[in-house]
């Protein structure tokens, strides 16, 4: 793992970040890393809308991990001194909108940062929170849906999230996902800081994580009908995979991460 630069921040990855200044809610501790993530998502949401809005009335988010809705970098890692949005924020900030939000969190007090702030972001009709186990609800969650859903996983670990949680997203023609899979844990430690869990460091050459993150989005592409874009963070300690009903959005990003500045921190791969 590598700490990124405060050039690096600067030169590649602001203009996709949504930073604010702290306010009383809980935050997520991230490392420096996770704002690459965080930028990918940006993207991918905005390019996911973008497409899917011409075909479809109704555009669903559903957030199976959703945390406290804002972050912090480690201050020993990067000097920033305001919150970044997670993936709730991106995905209330992603342009053209989603129409509907579910969040799911299981850890209290995220769950009341987030409900928090949500009260403050958008009105009751467009979105639903609850406090629970993603594992045990998601059956039910996703038959609320109306239309097209973008699904967004981001376990720290594999009992976090289990693996028929996600079949039963991808079994859903109505759901792509994107998410950090396989999770981190199978690779590094999980400590506690500030009260909260954070992963610890792992070399960034780890071919175990690589070839098991190959073999998983080769296979979700081959079993469940997926275009696959698998993301490749050097300094994290996981992959991003983006699985898609629609080849449109799967060349789309593709190609447009050939292209932004961003493909100095990421390597794309393309599985259909
Ligand atoms: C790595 S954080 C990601 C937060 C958020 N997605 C972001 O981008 O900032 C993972 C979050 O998922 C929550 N979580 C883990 N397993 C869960 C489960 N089975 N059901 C609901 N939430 C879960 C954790 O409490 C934690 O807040």
């Amino acid at each position: 793992m590598r700490i990124l630069k405060q050039e690096e921040v600067d030169q590649y990855l602001l203009p996709y970040l949504i930073i604010t200044d702290f306010d009383e809610y809980a935050r997520l501790p991230i490392h420096s890393y996770a704002l690459i993530r965080y930028a990918i998502y940006r993207i991918c949401f905005g390019i996911w809308t973008q497409i899917m809005s011409t075909e479809a009335g109704w555009l669903g988010y559903f957030d199976l991990t959703a945390g406290p809705g804002y972050s912090e970098v480690i201050p020993e890692e990067l000097c920033l001194e305001k919150q970044v949005g997670g993936s709730p924020i991106i995905a209330i900030n992603t342009r053209p909108p989603f129409n509907f939000f579910y969040f799911v969190e299981k850890e209290a007090g995220y769950y009341l940062a987030l409900e928090k702030r949500l009260k403050n972001l958008l009105s009751k009709e467009q979105y639903r929170i609850e406090k629970s186990d993603t594992n045990k609800v998601i059956k039910d969650i996703l038959k609320i849906k109306k239309g097209p859903c973008l699904v967004c996983v981001d376990p720290f670990r594999l009992s976090d999230i289990e693996p028929m949680a996600l079949e039963t997203a991808l079994k859903n023609d109505d759901c792509d996902l994107i998410g950090v899979w396989p999770p981190p844990e199978s690779q590094r430690k999980i400590t506690k800081r500030f009260s909260h869990e954070v992963i610890l460091p792992l070399h960034e050459n780890s071919s175990r994580l690589s070839a098991l993150a190959r073999t998983i989005h080769s296979k979700v592409a081959q079993y469940y009908g997926r275009g696959v874009i698998s993301f490749y963070i050097p300094q994290a300690p996981y992959y991003v995979m983006f699985a898609l009903k629609e080849n449109k959005i799967v060349n789309r990003t593709y190609d447009e991460f050939k292209h932004l500045g961003l493909r100095n921190l990421v390597r794309v791969e393309k599985y259909d």
